[in-house]
């Protein structure tokens, strides 16, 4: 306990700054099948949909590719949504929800998927949070490995 709250005290002054980013494949070796699912998402693939010139203007890639500038991880990657994963991806904190959100795990809400898609996006339809979420889902079969159900997808 005492341990891991000086951590966290630690870490807390570097906070302001936002977390540290590792990129997506230093989620993949633990979460296999939630990277699989990412991969094959527009997501992972967003800076690309801009032309050569498109990709170096900061208007684009601040959804396009947010977090390029600052912490040199291409795409709408894992932490553009999760949170930077530098404190929280240590195995033994990612298994204690707690302390896992304590040093930068988010929990990605409707709220943040807005500050993307939004009304100035080339969308024809409105965004509709709950069609969209099904849409990125890389989730249903984390869940039902941990819980040892069969994988559905
Ligand atoms: C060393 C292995 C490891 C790495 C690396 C790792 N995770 Fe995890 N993650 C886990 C474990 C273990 C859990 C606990 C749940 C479980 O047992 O499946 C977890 C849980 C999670 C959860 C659910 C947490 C909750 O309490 O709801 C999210 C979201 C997550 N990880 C995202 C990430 C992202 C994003 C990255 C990369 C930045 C990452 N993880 C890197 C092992 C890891
Ligand atoms: C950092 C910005 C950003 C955030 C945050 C974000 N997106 Fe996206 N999203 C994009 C961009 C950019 C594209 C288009 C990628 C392309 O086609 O090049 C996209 C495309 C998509 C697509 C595929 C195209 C479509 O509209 O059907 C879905 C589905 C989607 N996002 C769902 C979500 C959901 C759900 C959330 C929140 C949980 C979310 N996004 C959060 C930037 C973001
Ligand atoms: C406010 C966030 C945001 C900004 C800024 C932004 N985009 Fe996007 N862009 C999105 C989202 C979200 C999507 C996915 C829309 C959808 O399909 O629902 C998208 C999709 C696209 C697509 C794919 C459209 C398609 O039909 O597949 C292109 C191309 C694109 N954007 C180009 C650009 C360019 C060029 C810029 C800079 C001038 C830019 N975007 C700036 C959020 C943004
Ligand atoms: C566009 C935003 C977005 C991106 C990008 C994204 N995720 Fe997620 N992720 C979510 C959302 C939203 C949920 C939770 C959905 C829910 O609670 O129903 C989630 C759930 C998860 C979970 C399961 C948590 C649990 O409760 O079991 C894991 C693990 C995870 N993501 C890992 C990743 C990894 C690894 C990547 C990159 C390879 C990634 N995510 C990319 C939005 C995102």
């Amino acid at each position: 306990m005492a341990k891991w709250l000086m951590f966290v005290v630690c870490i807390a002054a570097s906070a302001a700054l936002g977390y540290g980013y590792l990129g997506a494949e230093s989620c993949q070796g633990c979460h296999p099948d939630a990277y699989a699912a990412w991969r094959t998402s527009a997501h992972s693939r967003a800076k690309e949909t801009l032309s050569a010139a498109q990709q170096k203007d900061a208007r684009c890639l601040s959804c396009h590719s947010p977090a390029e500038a600052e912490q040199q991880v291409v795409n709408v990657s894992c932490e553009s949504c999760h949170g930077g994963g530098q404190y929280y991806s240590a195995r033994y904190v990612m298994k204690d929800p707690e302390l896992a959100r304590l040093v930068g795990l988010v929990d990605p809400s409707e709220k943040g998927c807005r500050t993307c898609h939004d009304a100035s996006s080339p969308s024809l339809k409105p965004f509709d949070f709950v069609t969209k979420l099904k849409a990125i889902d890389h989730w249903t079969v984390e869940r039902n490995k941990r819980s040892g159900a069969p994988a559905e997808r």
